[in-house]
């Protein structure tokens, strides 16, 4: 049988859409109905028509779909696909947390779990943590759980911030000397990366973006070689949106194994047994909705 034709078969006769996020396989990608950033993810999950999403990324991903249209069936080829950052949080350790530190209002990473959204304030992504604290009404920031992501944000917005000491593993990896490597090899190349990255590594960059945003970019700049400092799923996109340039990986570390695990054959064994699929309680979708669509609110 051709896969890839089974797929979108069955997809159609699923009534589903199928989400892939920017770093998953390229096969992923190809066959995907829509490909994005976090942001651009959740929102095409709540606003499309169809019954069933097919969330191909990591598990906090199918779980913001989910409590954006908990009407819809949100269903996750690989449930063991999670994300480290996403654990640095507990909702047992948030509530000590908050209880020290009463008069700061929670502004949450969508990197995080359901349970931790719905004891936030507002959520955030990449692409408009900035906005997103900068309205808040309260000098005082908690900012969970992604430290650089933090830090990022407290290079524009000056308000008092407590960082969780949280990071991705992923883009821990990345480090100045090999973004200085790359330089020396290519001088003229723009420096992209993601936010999730040590500050140290964002100082060197042209930019820091979400994974969107690096995509956005790169079709709209003139320069023709660019080094990418976040995960390596994103070349593929790159490369198909603009096949005259050049894209160097910053470092053949940045790859997250989470989002490497989603294959052809688990989308098709998703679709054909509809597994696995997310599930949370009506209390925590209440919760961590209003922290979600207050980032919407936010983002203006
Ligand atoms: P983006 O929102 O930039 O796609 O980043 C998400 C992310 O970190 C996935 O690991
Ligand atoms: Fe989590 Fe980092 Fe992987 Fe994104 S790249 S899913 S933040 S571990």
């Amino acid at each position: 049988m051709n896969i890839a034709n089974e797929i979108k078969k069955l997809a159609k006769e699923r009534d589903a859409i199928i989400l892939a996020h920017n770093y998953q396989r390229p096969e992923i990608q190809d066959i995907a109905d829509f490909t994005g950033d976090s942001l651009e993810l959740s929102t095409k999950a709540r606003d499309c028509k169809q019954s069933v999403i097919i969330f191909c990324g990591v598990h906090f991903m199918a779980e913001t779909a989910k409590i954006l249209s908990p009407h819809k069936r949100v269903i996750i080829p690989r449930v063991d696909a999670g994300c480290p950052m996403a654990d640095m949080v507990t909702k047992d350790a948030l509530i000590l947390k908050k209880k020290a530190y009463p008069d700061y209002k929670v502004v949450t990473y969508v990197n995080s779990t359901a349970d931790v959204k719905a004891l936030s304030d507002a959520c955030c992504t990449s692409s408009n943590a900035t906005k997103v604290v900068e309205n808040i009404e309260s000098d005082k920031i908690l900012f969970v759980p992604d430290r650089n992501l933090g830090h990022y944000v407290s290079r524009f917005v000056k308000k008092d911030f407590i960082f969780w000491n949280g990071f991705c593993p992923t883009h821990e990896r990345l480090r100045v000397e090999d973004i200085l490597m790359k330089k020396q090899e290519y001088p003229h190349a723009k420096v992209l990366v993601h936010p999730e990255c040590r500050p140290e590594v964002v100082d060197m960059a042209d930019k820091a973006l979400s994974t969107s945003g690096i995509t956005k970019f790169c079709r709209e700049d003139d320069s023709d070689t660019f080094i990418i400092g976040t995960e390596e799923g994103i070349l593929h996109r790159l490369k198909k949106e603009s096949p005259h340039k050049k894209f160097i990986l910053a470092s053949k570390k940045l790859i997250c194994p989470n989002m490497k695990l989603t294959s052809l054959e688990d989308l098709y064994n998703a679709l054909l047994n509809m597994e696995s699929e997310i599930y949370l309680s009506d209390v925590v979708i209440k919760e961590a909705r209003k922290a979600l669509e207050r980032m919407y609110e936010l983002n203006k």
